[in-house]
């Protein structure tokens, strides 16, 4: 099978090509790297033992987009590309609705062009309204509470209308948790540009020493410990999930939308035991107050991809910590330490 990868140098992409490559796959990354390094592409290679093709470019450039896809010929598209900064969305809103909106339609237009319909899309769990009872099904009301998720939002439609309006595109929306995690090999992993907002590379950061300590958003949510709590899906298991999504369109057709997550929410605290317990370090932390557009808790209900994509959770969190730390203990600097 050929496929395209767009955003295959960042966090999920990298890890998906992987698999991807080891399952023979022949595979072209098509990345602009404005939050990723090509040296994840050169330690993929390494990892997969095997080629692929690489091409530097914006899916917001439908001419370059044409040229490397028309070449390529894929069977299949997985399309990360995208912003994906929560806050940085507010700041920024037609940054994000042109690069992650207008650079879909481009890419659904150049697939219509040389003629592949068939696509896995990375959606979020930001598209729910967070006020509905979770676990969130693939069926809760839509409300994305930020432009970053209108963003999703918007792009899962667009891709429902192309689909219907496309005979014999196939589509798989992935609504992803809370990607964590690194690979095995500690070769490959989440290398965020300056101090990290998310909680995993923020801990292991404190864990390093190079932050002091961690600040836990708000101690009064309606949860076990009153800390916020996430569905943590590791991303071995997130890039298994693509793998399973490209098989299913390969026989199917129209527009399916899978919750990928494990089911199980935990909260700050016993994140942040779990690490400590995980890699033997201390994670100096201190309650503050809840931070801005923040909500309680995020849990999916996985079943559908279970029952109707074979692909089921496997790591749990004590893995996820593990993995973490190899990860930030072999790069300090991310891809930026020489090896
Ligand atoms: P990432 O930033 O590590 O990877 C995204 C990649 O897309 C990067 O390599 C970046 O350089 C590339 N890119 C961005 N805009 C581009 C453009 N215009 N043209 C070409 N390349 C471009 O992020 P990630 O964590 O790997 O996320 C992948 C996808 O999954 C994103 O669409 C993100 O919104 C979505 N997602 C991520 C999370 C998460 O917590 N990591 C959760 C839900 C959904
Ligand atoms: N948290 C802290 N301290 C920190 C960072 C996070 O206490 O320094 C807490 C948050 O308050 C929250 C939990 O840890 O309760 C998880 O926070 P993250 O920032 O790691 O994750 P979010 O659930 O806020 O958001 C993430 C991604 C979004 C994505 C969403 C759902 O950042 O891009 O998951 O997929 F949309």
């Amino acid at each position: 099978m050929r496929v395209f990868v767009t955003g295959g140098a960042g966090f999920i992409g990298s890890h998906t090509l992987v698999q991807l490559m080891r399952k023979g796959a022949d595979v072209l990354s098509y990345d602009n790297y404005c939050n990723s390094s090509p040296e994840a592409l050169s330690r993929v290679k390494r990892l997969a033992q095997s080629d692929l093709a690489i091409v530097e470019g914006d899916i917001c450039d439908p001419g370059a987009l044409e040229r490397a896809m028309g070449d390529f010929k894929p069977d299949a598209v997985i399309h990360f590309a995208g912003l994906k900064a929560v806050g940085e969305s507010a700041e920024k809103p037609l940054t994000y609705y042109k690069n992650n909106i207008a650079g879909s339609i481009a890419l659904l237009e150049v697939m219509n062009k040389i003629g592949c319909s068939k696509i896995v899309f990375s959606s979020s769990a930001t598209v729910y309204d967070p006020d509905k009872p979770f676990p969130f099904t693939e069926d809760t009301p839509l409300k994305a509470a930020s432009t970053y998720g209108r963003t999703k939002h918007f792009i899962e439609d667009i891709i429902r209308d192309w689909s219907a309006a496309t005979p014999g595109s196939s589509a798989a929306v992935l609504r992803y948790f809370n990607p964590v995690g690194a690979h095995a090999s500690g070769d490959i992993g989440e290398d965020p540009v300056g101090i990290p907002n998310n909680l995993l590379p923020y801990i292991s950061r404190v864990a390093q020493g190079s932050l002091k300590e961690l600040q836990v958003f708000g101690d009064c949510y309606d949860t076990a410990d009153g800390t916020g709590a996430r569905d943590y899906i590791h991303v071995e298991d997130l890039a298994g999930a693509h793998l399973a999504a490209l098989e299913y369109i390969a026989g199917a057709k129209g527009c399916e939308t899978f919750n990928i997550g494990t089911g199980t929410a935990t909260t700050v605290l016993a994140m942040i035991r779990a690490f400590e317990a995980a890699t033997e370090q201390s994670v100096p932390y201190r309650i503050t107050g809840p931070r801005a557009g923040d909500v309680s808790t995020t849990v999916a209900n996985p079943s559908k991809a279970e029952q109707v994509l074979g692909w089921k959770a496997e790591h749990d969190i004590e893995a996820m910590c593990r993995s973490v730390w190899n990860w930030q203990v072999r790069n300090p600097n991310g891809y930026r330490t020489p090896e």
